[in-house]
């Protein structure tokens, strides 16, 4: 493999750029030209991208976002599409391809590999729904990020005796919710994994918890969630701080964390769980491997076949969610 591409593509996570680094320096440690392609699949198409060095990723790891930018691509998702990434791959001389993304960069992934392109996926999101891996890339920065965010919004729910709803992204995963709810001590945690009833997991919660003296609650809700709130009549975080309010009479808020848990550092653990996936990723393609998605199973880097990575189920640790339940009365 003479020349190798790197792009990161669907939403940004903390620690690509970490991802990048190792990526462009063990590239360049093994010999190989290593292109960066801006903005994910679109910059691939459009062929938006240049040669990189082992400077060209100085001072980076420490930073959130993605220097080479991110996109999602709808084109991407068509055979013509497909086949201008194809096309342009081979005028570059692209002999390989490290993506470093969610599930859905990971279809394109394999998707380009079964074209010939050997690609091999590098599991980063915030949401860490990736089911062929225990651990995603940014998500223990962003559940950090919830954590202090929610410890300010404590501060000023005490201070007034209220009720704060905070929603937490996670599309279709309740990863960031559980366990920011864990280390936030809330009174209730809404994720998509578990069946709820309002009246009963957050109403009848807050009311037992009040006949112990308690007088503020935090009720974490999972962006992913919010359709089986909509199943039980109410239509979103700010709607279920108002049933709240009108059922228990505690004065509601509701908080959307937003963008702020997609951004900032990335912790020691998401730097060095992204260094480790980068330099496997390479090591791959140097050997002419590719269809492959790189992973994190039990503390150990892993690797697996792109389709059968994309058919595997991961299963959250409902008994996490009963021991946060027990404990938060
Ligand atoms: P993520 O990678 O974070 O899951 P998306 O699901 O938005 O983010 O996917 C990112 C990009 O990957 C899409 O914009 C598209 O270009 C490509 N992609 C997603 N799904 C497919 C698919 N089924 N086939 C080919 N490419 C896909
Ligand atoms: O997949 C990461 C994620 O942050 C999800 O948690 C969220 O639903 C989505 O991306 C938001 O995407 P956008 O930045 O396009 O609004």
């Amino acid at each position: 493999m003479k020349t190798i591409a790197v792009l990161t593509s669907g939403g940004d996570a903390p620690g690509m750029n970490a991802a990048i680094r190792a990526v462009v320096r063990s590239g360049c440690e093994n010999n190989m030209r290593v292109l960066g392609i801006r903005r994910g699949y679109t910059g691939l198409i459009g062929g938006d991208m240049y040669e990189m060095n082992i400077r060209s990723v100085s001072d980076i790891i420490h930073r959130g976002g993605t220097m080479l930018y991110s996109a999602r691509c709808p084109e991407f998702k068509t055979e013509e599409g497909i086949q201008k990434a194809v096309d342009v791959c081979k005028a570059n001389g692209i002999g390989g391809i490290v993506i470093i993304g969610g599930d859905g960069s990971f279809r394109g992934a394999r998707d380009l590999s079964l074209k010939g392109i050997p690609c091999v996926g590098v599991p980063g999101t915030i949401d860490n729904d990736i089911a062929c891996c225990d651990y995603t890339i940014g998500y223990d920065t962003a559940l950090s990020t919830i954590m202090d965010m929610v410890d300010r919004i404590r501060d000023t729910t005490e201070s007034h005796d209220r009720c704060s709803v905070v929603e937490v992204m996670g599309r279709r995963a309740g990863y960031l919710a559980l366990n920011g709810g864990i280390a936030v001590g809330a009174t209730s945690i809404l994720i998509p994994e578990n069946d709820f009833d309002v009246q009963h997991d957050v109403i009848d919660r807050m009311a037992r918890t009040q006949g112990t003296g308690k007088r503020h609650f935090i009720v974490m809700v999972a962006e992913g969630a919010v359709d089986k709130l909509q199943e039980q009549g109410i239509h979103d975080s700010m709607a279920l701080a108002k049933y709240i309010e009108e059922k228990t009479g505690v004065e509601s808020r509701a908080t959307i964390l937003g963008h702020v848990q997609r951004g900032g550092s990335p912790t020691a653990k998401d730097r060095i769980v992204a260094s480790q996936m980068g330099y496997r990723a390479v090591e791959l393609l140097k050997d002419g491997i590719g269809n492959r998605v790189v992973a994190m199973q039990k503390e150990q880097v892993v690797d697996y076949d792109i389709y059968e990575a994309l058919n595997m189920t991961k299963k959250i640790d409902l008994n996490l969610y009963k021991i946060a339940m027990d404990i938060s009365i």
